[in-house]
Order: structure tokens, then C-alpha cells, then sequence
């Protein structure tokens, strides 16, 4: 590992340990670890996407409270600046971070750079599978959102706003979002673990509406994401 990355690992990592709401340090190492083993098999910047994996949540809303600080990434160049990261690299990170994100999705926004878009490979593998599973239930317990309220069906779409600061229960938000992360991959180490994962977001769900006794249009509505 280069210095420059060591010193920003250990940046990031002083911030970030007591972080609550599934932004912490360990998520952020997981998708760092993610990143690496995708970017194997593909032609990357490695520590361009390890700047970015270590950074790319510290100014999120959801850590920050400050909608301004995503568009602006106040604490990434704070932490690249102290590391002494060349401003043209500075300027690649925060692009590569900006494009990123469901939200953006949502939005219409893509990442271009294959170093953007093996992290978002590596971000959305950390939405879904058994961590996925474990994440939607930390964050909707610190929005004080139920688990499950099986008369309130998920909408055929969401917009950006009610993805932001709807009050739904946590059940919706896979397929809001998780159930749908399979079919945004760009690489294919990506897609081929996002199957795997995809999978057990559905045995899991499965479980769930038997276990609930939950109403037939549950099972119905997996149908179309079980192949
Ligand atoms: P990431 O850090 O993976 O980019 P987000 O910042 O969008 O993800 O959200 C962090 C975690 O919280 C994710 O695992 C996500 O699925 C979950 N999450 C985000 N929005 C909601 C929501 N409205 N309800 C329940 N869980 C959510
Ligand atoms: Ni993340």
C-alpha cells in the first residue's frame, strides 16, 4: 500500500469508527476490500480507487446531516490534502465520488471512469447479500423505521425524494433498491457476485412472508426478480 493511501486509511478510520448509521469504518473496509479484488481483473488506477473507496462516504448526507457537503466533499479533500495527494488526483476522486450512489442513479447519473465504476460495483455489493440484509436493518432502525408493515406495498418506482425522506418500512426498501442492484454492475467479477448475493436477498424474503404469514401479493411482487 502506498503512504498516501496509509496515511488517508488512517484518516478515515479515526473518523469513522463510531459511525451509526452503517457508514462506519468496517463498511468502509469491506468495500475497499471489495474494490481490490474486482479491480483484478480490470485495467484500474489502484490507488486513485483506493482514495476513493476509503473517501467515498465521509460526506455523505447521511454521516454529514449537511446536504451541502456531497457536492462540495469538505472532509475528502481535507483528508487527501493532509496526505499530500496531487490536486489533479484530488479532482478525479471527488468526480469519481459524485457520480456515485443509488440516488444518482435515480437521478441519471453514471459513473464513466472504470475506476468510478468498480467502486460502485464494490458500494452496491455492500447493499445486498447477508451484509446488505444486516445494513437495511441498522439504518431503518436508526430512522425509526418499522421492519415490516405488510399492508403498506412497495410503489412500481421511487423518486429521488421519496428514496431521501420517505418514512417507509425497511422491506420496501429491497425493492426500492436492493432487489434492483443486480442489473446496475458494470463489471463481471461484479455481476457475478452480485448473482450470488441477489439470491439470498430472495431466500431471505421468502423466509420472511412465510414466517409473517405475509398477504400472496408479497410473493407475487418477488416473482419477477427471483431469475
Ligand atoms: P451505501 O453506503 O452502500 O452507498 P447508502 O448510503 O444508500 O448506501 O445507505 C446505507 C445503507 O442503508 C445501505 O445498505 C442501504 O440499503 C440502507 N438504506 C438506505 N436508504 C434506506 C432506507 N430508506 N430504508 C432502509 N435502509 C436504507
Ligand atoms: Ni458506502
Amino acid at each position: 500500500m502506498s503512504p498516501i493511501v496509509a496515511q488517508v486509511a488512517k484518516q478515515v478510520e479515526a473518523h469513522l469508527k463510531h459511525e451509526g448509521t452503517g457508514h462506519d469504518w468496517e463498511h468502509i473496509r469491506r468495500v475497499w476490500q471489495n474494490a481490490l479484488k474486482l479491480a483484478e481483473t480490470e485495467k484500474a488506477n489502484i490507488q486513485t480507487l483506493s482514495l476513493a473507496a476509503l473517501l467515498h462516504d465521509v460526506d455523505d448526507a447521511k454521516v454529514t446531516k449537511d446536504v451541502t457537503s456531497e457536492e462540495k466533499l469538505p472532509k475528502a479533500r481535507e483528508f487527501m490534502a493532509n496526505a499530500k495527494v496531487s490536486s489533479d488526483e484530488i479532482e478525479t476522486v471527488c468526480t469519481m465520488i459524485k457520480s456515485m450512489g443509488y440516488r444518482k442513479v435515480l437521478g441519471g447519473i453514471r459513473p464513466t471512469l472504470i475506476e468510478a465504476q468498480i467502486l460502485s460495483d464494490a458500494d452496491f455489493l455492500e447493499a445486498i447479500g447477508s451484509i446488505g440484509i444486516a445494513r437495511v436493518f441498522t439504518y431503518s432502525g436508526h430512522m425509526d423505521r418499522q421492519v415490516f408493515l405488510p399492508d403498506w406495498l412497495p410503489g412500481a418506482s421511487i423518486s429521488q425524494e421519496e428514496y431521501l425522506h420517505g418514512k417507509s418500512h425497511a422491506v420496501n426498501h429491497f425493492f426500492d433498491k436492493l432487489l434492483k442492484l443486480r442489473e446496475l454492475m458494470f463489471t463481471k467479477a461484479g455481476k457475478a457476485e452480485a448473482e450470488i448475493r441477489h439470491q439470498r436477498l430472495i431466500t431471505y424474503l421468502e423466509n420472511l412472508f412465510e414466517e409473517t404469514n405475509a398477504p400472496a401479493e408479497w410473493s407475487k411482487l418477488l416473482k419477477s426478480y427471483r431469475s
